[in-house]
């Protein structure tokens, strides 16, 4: 095992248990939380910096990746996650197990939790799909993007990515631009940046707004350059045509000139805006390369770094809620 990062040594002494025995939804924390989950992330960023990465939290513990979706980014940085604190991990490919033989989403959950893991991650393309699997199975149940639900780990490294960028989230104008009508990532981050004290701003085709939109309690605009006026995060989603039944979008090129992110729009935000996109990105489409690639106002690569310290920091904790339990 490496010697703690300078500071990782106080902070995992006060290494607190989550509040609940899933983390399904922002809704399952509060402030007081999300900001001790930040703190401690924070110090895993340092220890994920150094040569020698391992700690032994999650020692003996047993993880699983049960990811029924496609993923890049959050299956490996929860691999990692889990190896770098400790952990046994399996990735279970739905490809390649009994599911392509026609076993059900809960069979193969109660099959998995028979083999006693502790923590189980899911991806689905249900909402509500890691809910139902955590009221099946005995082991702590991770959402890791439910449908057009939740991603609730995506906002916690956002908020990470921002408040290291920003050095708070309280009073930042953060606009949510694109398909938000198929996105579990705003509905998360929205609700971790209200819960945090940001001014959220939605701003996309009126065919691409939740049709309940009105009852979010958040401003929501339909000119690209009003609506990240001033702002200081202008966070893009991906255009998500897969979730999309019939034409809900016009052409890749004409979105680009309506709602594609390049420095003519962003000059419209404030002058030290910063970039983000939970990614895959459709380059041309939703954000142009010359903006993501951008360094000095692009987030992208802080966001997929800190999703490996996010992520260790609710694995951590809710190992130590379970450690409570024994
Ligand atoms: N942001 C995100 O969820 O990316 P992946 O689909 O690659 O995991």
């Amino acid at each position: 095992m490496s010697t703690p990062a300078p500071g990782l040594n106080e902070v995992l002494q006060r290494t607190f248990a989550f509040p609940k025995p899933h983390f399904l939804s922002v809704t399952d924390l509060n402030e007081v939380e999300v900001a001790n989950l930040l703190d401690l992330a924070e110090s895993f960023v340092a220890l994920n910096r150094q040569t020698s990465k391992k700690l032994d939290l999650l020692a003996g513990r047993t993880l699983m990746n049960l990811f029924f979706e496609n993923s890049t980014r959050t299956q490996s940085s929860f691999e990692l996650a889990g190896k770098r604190l400790g952990a046994d991990v399996v990735n279970m490919s739905p490809r390649s197990s009994s599911i392509a033989k026609g076993e059900t989403l809960i069979d193969t959950a109660v099959t998995l939790n028979a083999m006693q893991p502790d923590l189980l991650v899911v991806r689905h393309a249900s909402s509500g799909a890691a809910s139902l699997l955590s009221q099946k199975v005995t082991c702590s149940v991770v959402n890791a993007g439910d449908g057009q639900h939740e991603h609730p780990t995506q906002a916690l490294l956002d908020a990470l990515s921002m408040r290291r960028a920003c050095g708070r989230i309280a009073g930042l104008k953060v606009a949510i631009c694109g398909d938000i009508a198929h996105s579990r990532v705003a509905r998360s981050n929205i609700a971790m940046l209200q819960m945090l004290g940001a001014e959220v701003r939605l701003v996309g085709p009126p065919t691409l707004m939740p049709s309940q939109v009105d009852r979010w309690n958040v401003a929501v605009h339909h000119d690209m350059r009003k609506g990240i006026a001033g702002c200081d995060v202008v966070m893009m989603l991906r255009l998500q045509l897969e979730r999309m039944d019939g034409v809900m979008a016009p052409s890749q090129r004409e979105y680009f000139r309506f709602w594609g992110l390049d420095r003519e729009k962003l000059a419209h935000a404030a002058p030290n805006v910063k970039v983000m996109h939970p990614g895959p990105m459709n380059r041309g489409v939703e954000i142009d390369s010359d903006v993501a690639d951008d360094l000095t106002v692009s987030l992208i690569q802080d966001q997929v770094e800190m999703g490996v310290a996010a992520r260790m920091a609710v694995l951590a904790t809710l190992a130590a809620r379970l450690d409570n339990e024994r």
